[in-house]
């Protein structure tokens, strides 16, 4: 086993998280026991930033004091292995399906410095009171104007650090990808520093992760 980023390891060649809450599966992942603690493997077929990782993310923002403000947890894939990373601090788990979130809560309350909020990310003023300080904006949500959710949460929280997957075809089906990314990216850039910008295939085709800082 060797560590490759805080809280992310290589165990026979699979990137992995120590489990918060051992004994616990979130999507079926293989749990692992090395060295008396208990490893979640993390699949980056499941997971785009385990895809961002396997293909070479280079600076990783998160860490075990780490507040994170998480758009589109979904079900809570990858959230539950930030939450994780970070076990000192707070993921904060905004989702629009009410579907979704039926299926978050128990995760939730077995890995409890996630919490789940159903809001819509588009309206982070709905959800600013109830959240407190993040550091990390971490966001994957299905939307065309993808660019703008990013920017509007980062007004309001202003995070010093933040990781965007943009999926080209929920912006448009008929362009090419590598222009719609370029756009998105173009519309950061008064805000953030593009510290990397991160193809996510084979795991997810049409897809970047980027990683920002803010300026
Ligand atoms: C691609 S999935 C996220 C997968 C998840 N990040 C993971 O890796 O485990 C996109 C999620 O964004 C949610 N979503 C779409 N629009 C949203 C919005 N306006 N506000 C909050 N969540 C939204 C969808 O319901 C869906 O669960």
């Amino acid at each position: 086993m060797r560590q490759i980023f805080n809280g992310v390891y290589k165990i026979n060649g699979k990137l992995a998280t120590e489990n918060l809450a051992p004994g616990f599966r979130v999507y079926d992942e293989k749990l692992i026991r090395q060295k008396g603690e208990e490893y979640r493997i993390w699949d980056p077929l499941r997971s785009k930033l385990a895809a961002a990782i396997e293909n070479g993310l280079k600076e990783f923002p998160l860490n075990r004091n780490s507040n994170v403000l998480y758009l589109g947890a979904s079900s809570g894939t990858t959230a539950s292995h930030i939450a994780d990373i970070c076990s000192n601090g707070l993921v904060y788990c905004i989702e629009s399906s009410k579907r979704m979130m039926r299926e978050l809560i128990p995760v939730t309350m077995k890995k409890t410095n996630m919490i789940p909020i159903l809001a819509d990310a588009r309206r982070p003023r709905e959800y600013f009171s109830k959240i407190g300080r993040v550091e990390v904006i971490y966001q994957d949500v299905a939307q065309p104007n993808q660019a703008e959710i990013l920017l509007r949460n980062s007004e309001e929280f202003q995070p010093g650090n933040a990781m965007f997957a943009i999926k080209a075809r929920s912006i448009d089906s008929i362009r090419k990808p590598k222009d719609i990314f370029r756009e998105e990216i173009d519309k950061l850039k008064e805000r953030f520093q593009i510290l990397q910008i991160i193809d996510l295939n084979p795991y997810d085709k049409d897809h970047v992760l980027v990683n920002l800082k803010a300026k």
